[in-house]
């Protein structure tokens, strides 16, 4: 980590959008918030920070270098002085000593709780710079600014932050909710291919948990309005349910599969590691659940087919890699934070998707067949 620039407050040059946002209001018992959505977003963010904190002093943008590199990162202002902070990218960087490096960078910069973090980048930087908001002096205000797809409709929006360790994904964290989220869909012209896969998968999820036949014709509204589409969706669940007693873990619909997929990555020793991003392994993890859900008896071969359909719709494969070990896979997804005390799963069903607890691991292991995986 280290410092790339300062700033000395506000530049009238971005203190308009120009453009209308969507505005989506995430609503919590004690701390709402709004998320903006749509090209040049990030344009808002010295209003935001006035608006909902306004004895800021300072604040410290944690991003990464290629969005210095891209140049965009230098178009933002919080609106008061400030300091670029960069950390690594990937999930590979949400690491215990990232968080560190993190921490001691905001105690040398002498943040306090009359600042503000700007986590500017993708699922990573939110995660990271909002557990480090969390945790630096007992919790101080941070506002996300989301880079990615998979950021704008799910990552950066919820208030659970956190790091990895090699037991697995996210398991060390604290729910603590951003100010506000700007989702610039301006940033998104120059994702790359898999940045927008990793994306899909996540709106593939959120065709199950919407109303209506799922389908892909959200793919035919414009960009912000798919963006906005699928944050209502978020934003009525966290509300419902903001820390994940019961409802909010339909969020995790073909995740559970996906984390433990995910997960080899992280085993130490790993021989041959699926080469996966999240939302490539949520859509296998989302056919998974289906198949699933059929041998359960939840649902219909033509709802399986639909998992399918939908999955393709957004351009994602279902197919599991080959060569990986069931066993592996079930001992990862018992380990899985989601799977508490048995093996629970996400699961369509006749009364939508909802939590199943109580399923044997011989059907898990019979699905995982099913989808081509076997003993090697
Ligand atoms: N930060 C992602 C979530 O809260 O779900």
């Amino acid at each position: 980590m280290f410092a790339v620039g300062r700033g000395n407050g506000p530049r009238e040059r971005t203190e308009g959008t120009g453009a209308p946002l969507i505005t989506v209001p995430v609503e919590l018992k004690d701390h709402g918030y709004e998320v903006l959505i749509g090209r040049g977003a990030r344009h808002a963010l010295a209003a935001a920070i006035r608006a909902r904190l306004p004895s800021v002093r300072r604040a410290m943008v944690v991003t990464q270098q290629p969005l210095i590199d891209a140049g965009w990162v230098q178009t933002l202002d919080p609106g008061v002085p400030f300091e670029v902070t960069v950390v690594a990218g990937g999930e590979g960087a949400k690491t215990f000593s990232s968080l560190e490096a993190l921490v001691r960078g905001f105690a040398r910069a002498e943040l306090n709780r009359d600042d503000v973090v700007v986590a500017a980048g993708g699922g990573t930087v939110t995660d990271l710079a909002g557990f480090a908001a969390a945790i630096f002096h007992r919790g101080m205000p941070y506002v996300n600014v989301a880079s990615t797809l998979l950021g704008q409709v799910d990552a950066a929006i919820g208030g659970k932050t956190g790091v990895n360790v090699p037991e697995g994904k996210n398991l060390v964290g604290a729910f603590w909710q951003p100010a506000a989220v700007l989702c610039d869909t301006e940033l998104l012209d120059s994702l790359p291919p898999r940045e927008w896969a990793c994306g899909r998968g996540e709106m593939a999820k959120y065709a199950f948990l919407g109303s209506g036949t799922p389908d892909g014709s959200i793919l035919e509204l414009p960009l912000a309005d798919q963006v906005a589409q699928c944050v209502r969706i978020k934003a009525a669940v966290v509300g419902a349910d903001e820390r994940d007693h019961g409802h909010r873990a339909v969020l995790n619909y073909g995740h559970t599969l996906a984390h433990a997929l995910e997960a080899l990555a992280f085993e130490e020793g790993a021989a041959s590691v699926p080469d996966l991003r999240h939302g490539e392994a949520v859509a296998i993890g989302l056919v998974f659940a289906a198949l699933l859900a059929r041998r359960l008896g939840r649902i219909d071969d033509e709802r399986v087919e639909l998992h399918r359909h939908v999955v393709e719709r957004f351009g994602l494969r279902a197919e599991l890699p080959p060569g990986i070990d069931p066993q592996r896979l079930l001992a990862l997804i018992a380990r899985d934070k989601k799977a508490h005390h048995d093996l629970s799963f996400v699961l369509d069903g006749p009364r939508g998707v909802e939590v199943v607890h109580g399923v044997s691991e011989d059907d898990v292991l019979a699905t995982l067949a099913q989808m081509g995986s076997t003993q090697p």
